[in-house]
């Protein structure tokens, strides 16, 4: 809470009003109330105590509010709610037995050299991985020495903020965009470009107009199943929007955690084909092995590399080194693609399963993203309807999703779109919750129409 400038704290009574005081009378009144009853004293100072140290945070903290989503998840944690608002990897598909193997073969044969320090850049047999993989899987030449490791590629993300972003800069974001973006490059004081993303890619013309102004220095992108929609960029749309950044000075960032998890039509190349030169890219492990141990990569050029490694030193020294051996090993002994294969198989009948559902279960005003790869799937509901209210009847049907707000950067009014996860949820309780959040949206617009608004 930001303080007004008149006042030092606020007075929270015992009663639960809220008093604005400036800090003699808030001492005069700690004083007096040496008097009063011991309830009423303590009150006071303890919300003093609390709103003295609110006023003395960075503005880079202040303004950014707290994880939407994370808010939401506590309302969805109760065991009677289906919930798709989560935007969880499924459990049931961790090779635990496989890196149980990978950790005690790394304890017995390197076990001291995998609890020491390392370097910053990361494990080079892992960054050996990746430049393999990036060859064999996509075709792209990228050599170790371009690959730093990070803890999950929310650091990526992170140290690429700290590395571009002075205070106004501005960053090209997808409209509805990834949230942990949003709340990244508000930490660095950006000021958001927000494009539509449409069905294949982000808008042409929109884009144009915000690549040419002043201090644009990054384009953030999820082009592989995007969180939150689950929509991919076609080929035509990454070389067109490659067109419109050539020769601009800004990067693009190319996030994708989710490409490998494809599960039906055909492959899209990366950014890195159309425009090598300006684009950045992020891997995780994430979503192909196990989230918990925050691995993920930068890909970037040597001069970038460089500032991103100074930039890495000073967050964290390097990400956890036993993780990275634990991993570098898992993947000497196991085969990924086979691996991702299961992960890919069970999304994709988890996502078919709640398309055939939303099919039957919705309304037909209703419309929906049709993803091929990923966990997510992006709901719009008709005009007018606030899919905020819509998470209130729904959580009363035991239901939860994320409603569509916090993916905007310029939101002026509720919004009628919201994100459902479908890859922690089984078929059966796909069906059941399904069928609840048709109830909801169907009762929604009745009572909508009641009111007499066209809907
Ligand atoms: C688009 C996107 N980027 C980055 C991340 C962060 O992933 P990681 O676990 O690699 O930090 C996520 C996490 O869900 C994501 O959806």
């Amino acid at each position: 809470m930001r303080m007004s400038k008149k006042f030092d704290a606020f007075v929270t009574w015992a009663s639960g009003i809220k008093v604005p005081i400036n800090k003699k009378i808030l001492d005069q009144m700690a004083a007096w109330s040496q008097g009063m009853n011991v309830k009423a004293n303590r009150s006071a100072l303890l919300s003093w105590r609390v709103l003295e140290v609110n006023s003395m945070f960075a503005d880079r903290i202040s303004d950014v509010p707290k994880s939407f989503i994370r808010e939401i998840l506590k309302v969805a944690i109760s065991p009677n709610i289906i919930s798709f608002a989560g935007g969880l990897p499924n459990r049931e598909l961790f090779p635990v037995q496989e890196l149980q193997t990978a950790s005690n073969s790394v304890f017995e044969h390197s076990g001291q050299e995998a609890l020491q320090y390392s370097n910053t850049e990361g494990y080079l047999p892992l960054r050996e991985f990746i430049s393999q993989r990036y060859k064999t899987i996509k075709g792209l030449n990228i050599e170790p020495k371009n690959i730093l490791i990070t803890t999950g590629s929310q650091q990526g993300l992170d140290l690429l903020g700290k590395t571009f972003l002075n205070e106004k800069d501005r960053v090209i974001i997808e409209k509805p965009g990834y949230l942990g973006a949003i709340q990244l490059f508000s930490i660095y004081k950006a000021r958001f470009s927000p494009v539509l993303l449409e069905n294949d890619g982000v808008n042409i013309q929109e884009l144009t107009v915000a690549s040419k102004l002043r201090n644009t220095k990054l384009m953030y992108t999820v082009p592989n199943f995007q969180n939150p929609t689950g929509i991919t960029y076609t080929n035509e749309k990454r070389e067109q929007i490659a067109n419109v950044l050539r020769g601009k000075p800004l990067m693009l960032i190319e996030d994708d955690p989710y490409g490998d998890l494809r599960y039906s039509g055909t492959h899209q190349s990366s950014f890195m084909h159309y425009l090598p030169e300006q684009t950045i890219l992020l891997g995780s492990f994430s979503k192909t092995v196990v989230p918990s141990f925050r691995t993920g990569w930068i890909v970037a050029p040597d001069e970038i590399m460089e500032k991103l490694i100074v930039a890495k030193q000073a967050s964290d020294l390097h990400t956890n080194f036993f993780t990275q051996k634990l991993l570098a090993e898992y993947l000497q002994q196991n085969d990924l693609n086979e691996h991702i294969s299961k992960i890919k198989t069970m999304y994709g009948r988890q996502c078919l399963a709640m398309i055939e559902c939303i099919k039957r279960h919705f309304p037909k005003e209703v419309t929906y993203t049709l993803p091929e790869g990923g966990m997510f799937l992006w709901v719009t509901l008709p005009y007018g309807i606030s899919a905020m209210d819509l998470f209130q009847k729904a959580i009363e049907k035991d239901v939860a999703f994320v409603p569509g707000d916090p993916f905007y950067t310029d939101l002026k009014e509720s919004v009628s779109t919201l994100r459902l996860n479908f890859s922690c949820v089984d078929e059966a309780t796909i069906e059941k919750g399904i069928a609840r959040l048709g109830e909801s949206i169907n009762e929604y617009i009745t009572e909508y129409k009641q009111k007499n608004l066209t809907v």
